[in-house]
């Protein structure tokens, strides 16, 4: 009698019908570890969007073995006897649901059958980073209007538009999606437009009515966040490089997007047009210079000789010369010739990652910020420091020179501004940190990824992933 009841039990328990990827294994997937495995994300390299993809496994190989679901990486992830646990730094799931997604494994973890109706995937949002220390927003651009009566500083989710000579807050430019990487005012000092986006989600450009204030219209098309942006000379083009590895044309009236530039095979940290505005320029991570045909859309030239990524471009002021500088501590000048591009000078500037480059308005001077703390103002024609200053109490990782040639202004990763004079490298007005608060991203809830070049002198990089990195100047430390 009893041996009977024992077996009819054990028949009972392995009759249970093995669970269903589509109606039971996936809506987890999706509620609790699609937000890190989506193919945006991509962390540890699983992607969990499909079927396909989630047995493809990710950078350990498989995941789940068929019929071995207590020996499959997933289940031993879940459960932490595999370091990270899953899912990495949230609440572990129920023990109904790991045994959910055990028995399926169990089971041969079968795909949906053909034809099966799959829940839709849910919107991807990529986790919130919960604040832990407040500290002043960030600097990432700057940038003096065309008429230097405005000074505009791009900080973490807002523009403030400063008059140059006091430094008060004129206004707020509200609702960027993260940090404001790029400023471009319009020649006639008009429009601005300020570019950002957030890391994985999508690359954004807001322009601005400088006068009133009301924003205008907002380009989007780019995958990632937008590194850095430009007018042309005549104000009917913008040019955005971005994370996404693409440069792009937006015909500004429209706010359609013009041409898509695509060569680069990383990210795109700096546009710049010539002076006539044949010619556009994009720097990127993949440690190459790209001239492009403005009107055609077609790479003109490739200037292959940096050893590492370039983060900041700029065309000498009578358009005969490029300056591009980056992670390999180099400055670079090439000669621009209608008949080709031909290297003018290249030095070793600086004893760490150059951030940000601008060409004085004379052309007589390069000013260099790096990742040593110092901003170098240089000799444009030997690259030679006249002078270092030397007293940065953060990384600069914005630049800007009047039109008038008279200042310059430093925007720092600790969110405090400078200006100032280009005659003797003095300080015009305490150094400023007129921010809002700002809540630097916390480590919780979602590893930052952090790693930095060769011998620890090269780029540093902190990103949501090992997959995709997002370098921000100062947010890591080598
Ligand atoms: C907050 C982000 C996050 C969430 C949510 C998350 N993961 Fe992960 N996952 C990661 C990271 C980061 C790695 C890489 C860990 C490493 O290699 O150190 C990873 C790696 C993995 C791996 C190993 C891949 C390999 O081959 O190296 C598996 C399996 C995995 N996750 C399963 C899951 C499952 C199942 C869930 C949902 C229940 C989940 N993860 C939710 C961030 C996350």
């Amino acid at each position: 009698m009893h041996a009977a009841f024992f077996a009819l039990f054990i028949t009972i328990s392995t009759a249970q019908p093995a669970p269903s990827y589509a109606r039971e294994v996936l809506p987890i997937l999706q509620q609790k570890c699609l937000a890190c495995h989506s193919r945006a994300a991509k962390m540890g390299d699983l992607v969990m969007d499909s079927y396909g993809s989630l047995m493809k496994g990710g950078a350990h190989g498989p995941a789940i073995v068929p019929g071995k679901g207590s020996e499959s990486r997933i289940v031993l992830m879940l459960e932490g006897k595999l370091q990270p646990r899953m899912p990495f730094n949230s609440t572990p799931l129920s023990d109904t649901e790991i045994e959910m997604i055990r028995r399926w494994i169990d089971a041969g973890a079968k795909g949906p059958a053909s034809g099966e109706e799959l829940p839709p995937a849910p919107n991807m949002t990529i986790p919130d980073i919960r604040p832990q220390v407040p500290v002043v927003s960030p600097v990432g651009s700057i940038k003096f209007s065309p008429d230097d009566k405005l000074l505009a500083v791009g900080r973490h989710q807002e523009v403030q538009l400063t008059d140059a000579g006091t430094r008060k807050v004129v206004a707020t430019l509200p609702g960027h999606g993260d940090l404001v990487r790029s400023l471009a005012f319009s020649p006639d000092g008009k429009w601005l437009a300020a570019a950002g986006g957030r890391p994985l989600v999508a690359g954004e450009v807001k322009l601005w009515d400088v006068q009133t204030h009301q924003l205008l219209r907002t380009l989007r098309g780019h995958t990632d966040c937008i590194y850095s942006i430009a007018f042309s000379p005549d104000g009917k083009l913008l040019a955005t490089g971005s994370y996404d590895k693409l440069a792009k044309l937006w015909d500004v009236q429209s706010g359609k997007e013009s041409k898509n530039l695509k060569d680069h095979i990383d990210a795109v940290f700096a546009v710049a047009f010539s002076l006539d505005g044949k010619w556009l320029a994009t720097g990127s991570q993949d440690r190459t210079v790209k001239i492009w045909d403005v009107s055609s859309g077609e790479r003109l030239y490739t200037l292959s000789e940096p050893e590492e990524g370039i983060v900041a471009i700029a065309f000498s002021p009578d358009g005969k010369q490029i300056a591009a500088g980056g992670y390999d501590k180099l400055i670079h000048v090439w000669n621009l010739d209608p008949k080709g591009v031909t290297l003018a000078a290249s030095l070793i500037a600086d004893e760490d990652s150059i951030l940000q480059l601008v060409w004085s308005p004379d052309g007589k001077e390069i000013v260099t910020s790096s990742a040593d703390g110092s901003i170098r103002v240089r000799d444009a024609a030997t690259l030679n420091a006249i002078s270092v200053l030397s007293d940065q109490s953060d990384w600069v990782a914005a630049l800007s020179i009047s039109a008038d040639g008279k200042r310059l202004a430093a925007g720092r990763y600790d969110g405090t501004v400078s200006v100032y004079d280009m005659a003797d490298y003095r300080q015009l007005l305490a150094r400023s940190a007129l921010g809002a608060p700002y809540q630097r991203p916390g480590l919780a809830g979602l590893r930052f990824v952090k790693s930095c070049g060769p011998e620890k002198t090269g780029p540093c990089y902190v990103g949501l992933s090992r997959a995709k990195a997002v370098p921000l100047p100062g947010e890591v430390r080598p």
